[in-house]
């Protein structure tokens, strides 16, 4: 089974094209065999293999309506936007889910720090691990993602950061163009798939 909480996400992942570097690792007679190319310079994965896989939308943190129990569970940058009790308690379920004596998870990256409580520190100060007080530049941050759940997480979790202020989001890079003229960020958050330029083409513009 393989979820998202974002039903675009579901569908990409049900749809099973892939760029080609996404596919570099993957060894050239499997590639020939299970991989056809499309027309828009992607691969599609075989329908053999896709109807081994079931896509849902699935909120990590609500309901799970699976009962049978995994052997491996992959968790691959999504905890990450999880404050540290809340990846605990992911990491408890997960256990739970799994094949009694068989099974493994795997998470990357590993469990990031929980972010410093919300408003430990007035905005920008940082509190040093002396305790005394450092004069830190407020950070503006425009966040660019073409998901609004994820625009939303990001923005969510920016915002807890004593010195960072979100000041803005965008949905494409020609949205993205306009924003930063009219707000002058200093630093983005740029996804790399989005409709009409990928990031990396819109970052070399
Ligand atoms: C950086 S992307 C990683 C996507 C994919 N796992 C990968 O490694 O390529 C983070 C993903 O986490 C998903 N996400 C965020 N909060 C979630 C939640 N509470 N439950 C399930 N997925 C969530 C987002 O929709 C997004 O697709």
């Amino acid at each position: 089974m393989a979820t998202d909480i974002d039903p675009r996400v579901v569908e990409q992942g049900r749809a099973g094209i892939y760029r080609p570097a996404a596919l570099v690792d993957v060894p050239e007679d499997l590639r020939a065999r299970r991989f056809s190319a499309q027309s828009g310079g992607g691969f599609a994965v075989d329908d053999d293999l896709r109807a081994l896989v079931s896509f849902r939308v699935l909120n990590l943190n609500g309901h799970w309506p699976m009962r049978g129990a995994f052997d491996v569970i992959f968790c691959r940058n999504v905890a990450i936007y999880f404050d540290e009790p809340t990846q605990r308690a992911l990491w408890s379920r997960f256990a739970g889910q799994m094949e009694p004596g068989a099974g493994s998870i795997s998470v990357t990256p590993s469990a990031s720090p929980a972010p410093p409580p919300p408003h430990s520190s007035p905005p920008g100060h940082r509190l040093s691990p002396h305790g005394s007080k450092l004069r830190m530049k407020t950070v503006r941050v425009l966040v660019v993602d073409d998901s609004p759940t994820m625009r939303g997480v990001i923005a969510a979790v920016l915002s807890r950061e004593p010195g960072v202020e979100v000041v803005g989001q965008a949905g494409d890079p020609l949205e993205a163009r306009a924003a930063i003229k009219a707000l002058n960020p200093d630093v983005m958050t740029l996804d790399v798939e989005m409709p009409n330029m990928n990031g990396l083409d819109f970052l070399e513009r």
